[in-house]
């Protein structure tokens, strides 16, 4: 607990992490504030997954996911991809990448990945993911995570 609340005085941004699942073709995604960039040539992004994540396979099986910057208006979504179990994204509006993956209304930005290479670290795996496609999407402001709850960006 003391870990936690002491990473948690680093702020974040959190993302929704998106693919259509191949067994059911619909769209699925867990929310994390793990994102991180990594590389730039090649162009490599980063996050953690628990062990315990029951959507992290269907989103590594689908091929290509995708990562969307959520705004400050997009807590609930935020919520509801970080709900074990149901339908994800009942009532969610989104719109396909290039290659397919769901860009959900609302995001600052999307980036359009397939898994690079996955390392096991304790709990979690590291997934390094290289960037196929990505854009600029709505215009807003971003959903930041602190001290377990969410704020805005005061700039
Ligand atoms: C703000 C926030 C950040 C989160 N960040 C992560 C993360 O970086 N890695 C992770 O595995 N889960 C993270 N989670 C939890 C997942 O979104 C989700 O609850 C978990 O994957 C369980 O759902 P699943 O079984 O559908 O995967 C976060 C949740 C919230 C609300």
């Amino acid at each position: 607990m003391r870990f936690r609340n002491i990473l948690g005085r680093f702020a974040t941004g959190v993302v929704a992490i998106t693919a259509i699942d191949p067994e059911t073709g619909r769209p699925t995604g867990l929310a994390a504030n793990s994102f991180t960039s990594v590389s730039l040539d090649p162009a490599l992004i980063s996050f953690c997954v628990a062990h315990t994540s029951s959507t992290w396979p269907r989103l590594r099986d689908a091929g290509r996911h995708c990562v969307n910057i959520l705004s400050e208006p997009q807590r609930e979504v935020c919520l509801q991809l970080a709900t074990k179990g149901g339908d994800k994204f009942a009532g969610l509006e989104w719109t396909k990448s290039p290659g397919g993956s769901p860009v959900i209304d609302g995001a600052l930005a999307w980036l359009e990945c397939s898994v690079e290479a996955e390392y096991v670290a304790g709990d979690h795996v590291i997934v390094v993911a290289q960037v196929h496609h990505l854009d600029k999407h709505h215009d807003g402001d971003p959903l930041v995570f602190y001290k377990g709850s969410y704020g805005r960006f005061d700039g």
